[in-house]
């Protein structure tokens, strides 16, 4: 597994010898394992809300004794979390988030985030960990069209969302992954190719925006990228910096806004939404460089990196 911007990440976060760390989406572990090997003496608060890569977690902690500490949890309850393993606010050196789904997620059709392997349609990161929460087959069997459409146009970014969720109430029941991409690609005239090029030029099913909206829907990620900054703010100290790589422009929208301090009353409006900061408030971060890309290299070496965006900022705690 290749990590997403690593170099760049960690020399953002200006890792010193000592230093404590939360990696709060680990996923398979590839941005904790950078750390571990090139900084010796420091310490990764490792956590993630999907159980399979806690279990993975675990046993990197094994081999990194005393290094790594394992979470089980979402962005939301992360606060909870850590003051229940005595970590105490204001004492971190660095976070860093790494945002959406992990390939290990995509690659497991049981899962149910595939549109290209079928599976039930589940999509929830965190499994069955959270008692009662809404599955992606909950969503296209029980909205209706207006909730439908508004899902799949703000969170997909999806000009025919009205079409696809007129397809999803005709032929529902829908319950596996690759009957909802069928039925959302009836939604367009020429059904005969399911790919389309995207903004960066790459060639993408005509599901994937919707697969993302309700993806986005389920697991509540944009509120959940609130929580996470929110929950950084607290426990990183004076000058700690945190990093944050999205994978889509709405994601990078709330990231930019939390860290600019723009009060998001409703993220699902995120993209309607003017928000203020009022002059008189107090900063906590100071944002570093605008924005980072990846390079031509490793866009070429790993392709998933191709959409990736990061930005720093440092934790301000007096001014
Ligand atoms: C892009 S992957 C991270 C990959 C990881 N940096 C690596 O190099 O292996 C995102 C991970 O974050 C987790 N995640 C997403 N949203 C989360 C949240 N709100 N709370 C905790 N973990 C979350 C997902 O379960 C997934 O494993």
């Amino acid at each position: 597994h290749i990590p997403v911007m690593a170099e760049e990440l960690v020399s953002g976060l200006n890792i010193k010898r000592g230093d404590v760390i939360i990696d709060m989406t680990f996923g398979a572990g590839g941005h904790t394992k950078f750390i571990m090997e090139n900084y010796k003496h420091c310490k990764v608060i490792a956590l993630d809300r999907d159980e399979k890569a806690f279990e993975i977690a675990q046993d990197l902690s094994k081999k990194f004794k005393g290094r790594i500490i394992p979470l089980l949890g979402k962005f939301s309850e992360l606060d909870k979390l850590l003051s229940e393993n005595g970590i105490v606010e204001n004492s971190l050196n660095a976070a860093l988030l790494d945002a959406g789904c992990s390939s290990m997620q995509f690659d497991q059709p049981e899962r149910g985030f595939s549109l290209v392997r079928d599976g039930p349609l589940d999509m929830r990161m965190d499994g069955n960990r959270s008692e009662g929460q809404i599955t992606a087959a909950d969503v296209v069997n029980n909205l209706d069209e207006e909730e439908l459409t508004e899902i799949i146009y703000k969170y997909g970014d999806e000009r025919n969302a009205r079409n696809i969720s007129s397809s999803i109430i005709e032929n529902r029941p829908i319950s596996t992954t690759l009957e909802l991409a069928r039925v959302v690609s009836m939604a367009f005239s020429q059904t005969s190719d399911v790919f389309r090029v995207d903004s960066l030029g790459r060639r993408c099913h005509i599901a994937t925006k919707t697969f993302m909206a309700i993806r986005i829907f389920v697991n509540d990620e944009l509120n959940e990228i609130c929580h996470g900054i929110k929950t950084s703010e607290k426990y990183l100290m004076n000058g700690g910096k945190m990093g944050v790589i999205t994978f889509h422009s709405l994601e990078d929208r709330v990231v930019k806004r939390m860290l600019k301090q723009i009060e998001i009353s409703k993220p699902f409006n995120v993209k309607m939404g003017v928000g203020k900061r009022s002059k008189t408030e107090r900063r906590y971060w100071k944002r570093e460089q605008s924005l980072l890309l990846p390079s031509g290299e490793e866009i070429e070496q790993n392709p998933r990196s191709r959409s990736a965006k990061l930005r720093i900022a440092t934790r301000c705690r007096d001014g």
